[in-house]
């Protein structure tokens, strides 16, 4: 594989300084930004416009254990259950225990939850033990968040942040210590050098690898496969989460139907009319993994609904304003009608390895966020805890980056300590293009390495990806870039997923539908290395 994304020219480049470059504008990013803008001279590249990111489109909101009746202990208990075993503790406890002041933080510098006389309101979302999630404007919780941070950042100064910047790749030094990025801008068409103290990747997740999908057009794995090519590790990149409950109605995209809304009382039901999550544990409010694959079976039989009228329809409008006048706009009216739903791909809890720091596999590479992955959300992330990944891992890679730059004296790097590796040779000119398109590898995906796995459909997936890669040389267009992000971590994920024969969490495998209790394994992979290869997890004390 090809170290850099598209071949490029030092020469040919502008070069930009800063103290953290920061990559990303979500929730993971921005909030970083804050807060390295207190010791730092922070750049934020973003790929389109800087609202534009998963944040953004986040409904339930965000667990936190704020209120009286509620602990961090108990939210840590709920985390490792759904996490399925796989949950780093240490990660857990930060994220829980941190938490709470975080998002005192957010209140204070803008963010309105809603309330109840007076008091914060708390939804109940599925295996949660509590009512523990906070919203906003009943199901526009990211959107309140995102404008919160966006504000936040665009008014201070020591923040830059350039749109219509695509992350290429990460550059090093002859150290093998990550200075910078080169960034393509969309505006020119140009690469650039950007280089700073520490590099944060804050660039969210993967979900377009599949056809369907509540993720936005960005969510293409751009992160994680520039991290990959410049040789961090990777870590549980099986784990993909499929949200139950997205719109299914055939030619509409497939948007969210938030979890809330089965947390205040809406029923699944089958084409028979039954309540088929009726008699499983936690019912409607079982873990994700849990109630995706319960649907799935369901609509090999007929079509699956949601039924509304349990939460009260005089409710419905007001608690969830957004879902109501959407589902309203696509000719469904949920006071009269039950709702179509199926699951769709949400969440990626694999990434780029790092500890509770936020800490990478390479120097002064750091990520936060859906990119990420320290195990915290072990193999099927808790309902709403990945808004508060966002603060509480952003807030802990600030504290790193200022005692690491404290402890070096570091001085920012200078254009002649980039080292441009090697690379395979381009190809040659003329050599036919592989008229791959995106949606190709998002079938693929659903239908091999989706839901549902086995070791035949996964060897046929990883078959045809690593073909179409080794065959597909982007030019430097954003769609084509994307594309071969896709197909990076299409095969990451399609590798991973062979390789571990178990089903737990996020990934199950009809042909080992049990799981292994005696052997609680991360896996791990680098460019480089044909095998998965596997690290114990930390015990759970
Ligand atoms: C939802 O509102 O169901 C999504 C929240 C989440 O992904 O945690």
């Amino acid at each position: 594989m090809r170290r850099y994304l598209v071949p490029w020219r030092f020469e040919e480049c502008r070069i930009y300084s800063t103290g953290v470059l920061v990559l990303g504008s979500g929730i993971a990013g921005l909030y970083t930004a804050l807060k390295a803008s207190e010791y730092f001279e922070v750049t934020v590249l973003t790929k389109k416009g800087i609202p534009e990111s998963n944040t953004k489109h986040a409904q339930g909101g965000i667990a936190v254990a704020l209120d009286q009746e509620d602990s961090p202990s108990l939210h840590y208990e709920d985390t490792l259950y759904a996490g399925a075993g796989l949950c780093e503790s240490d990660s857990v406890r930060a994220l829980v225990e941190d938490g709470p002041l975080r998002v005192e933080e957010l209140i204070r510098m803008g963010a309105h939850f809603d309330r109840k006389n007076g008091k914060l309101a708390f939804t109940q979302e599925a295996a949660h033990s509590r009512r523990r999630v906070l919203h906003a404007n009943g199901d526009a919780t990211g959107e309140e968040i995102e404008r919160t941070l966006v504000a936040q950042a665009l008014g201070e100064e020591r923040i830059l942040v350039k749109e219509e910047q695509f992350l290429l790749d990460l550059l090093k030094n002859s150290k093998g210590e990550v200075i910078g990025a080169l960034s393509l801008n969309g505006l020119t068409q140009e690469p650039e050098i950007y280089l700073a103290q520490a590099v944060v990747l804050a660039t969210g997740g993967l979900g377009q690898l599949y056809c369907y999908t509540t993720n936005p057009e960005v969510a293409t794995g751009d992160g994680i496969a520039a991290a990959y090519r410049a040789g961090a590790q990777l870590m549980d990149m099986e784990f993909v989460q499929f949200h139950p409950t997205a719109l299914f109605i055939p030619g509409a995209p497939r948007f969210l139907i938030s979890e809330a809304v089965r947390g205040e009382g809406a029923h699944l039901l089958n084409a028979q009319g039954e309540r088929f999550m009726q008699d499983v544990p936690g019912k409607e409010l079982a873990p994700r993994d849990v109630v995706a694959r319960g649907i799935w079976r369901e609509q090999a039989k007929g079509e699956v609904t949601l039924d509304f009228r349990p939460i009260g329809l005089a409710k419905v409008p007001r608690r969830f304003p957004m879902i109501y006048q959407t589902c309203l706009d696509y000719g469904i009216n949920v006071l009269e009608e039950r709702l179509p739903v199926a699951p769709a791909a949400h969440y990626m809890m694999g990434g780029v390895r790092t500890d509770e720091r936020g800490r990478t596999s390479l120097t002064n590479l750091y990520a936060s966020g859906e990119c990420a992955c320290n195990g915290v959300h072990g193999a099927n992330r808790l309902a709403s805890n990945s808004l508060l990944d966002g603060l509480v891992f952003g807030g802990r890679i600030v504290e790193d980056i200022v005692n690491t730059v404290r402890a070096k004296g570091s001085s920012n790097p200078q254009p002649r300590d980039i080292y441009a590796e090697n690379d395979e040779k381009p190809p040659k000119a003329g050599q036919e293009q592989s008229p791959l398109k995106r949606e190709e590898l998002q079938e693929l995906m659903w239908e091999y390495v989706g839901i549902i796995r086995e070791e035949e459909g996964l060897k046929k997936a990883i078959k045809l990806i690593g073909s179409w890669d080794s065959a597909f040389i982007p030019e430097k267009e954003i769609p084509q870039l994307e594309l071969k992000n896709l197909l990076t971590t299409g095969y990451c994920v399609a590798r991973a997923a062979l390789a571990r024969e178990e089903s737990r969490g996020g990934h199950y495998r009809s042909d080992y539908p049990e799981i292994n209790t005696k052997d609680l394994k991360h896996s791990i992979q680098a460019r480089g290395t044909d095998n998965v290869c596997t690290i114990p997890v930390s015990r759970v004390d």
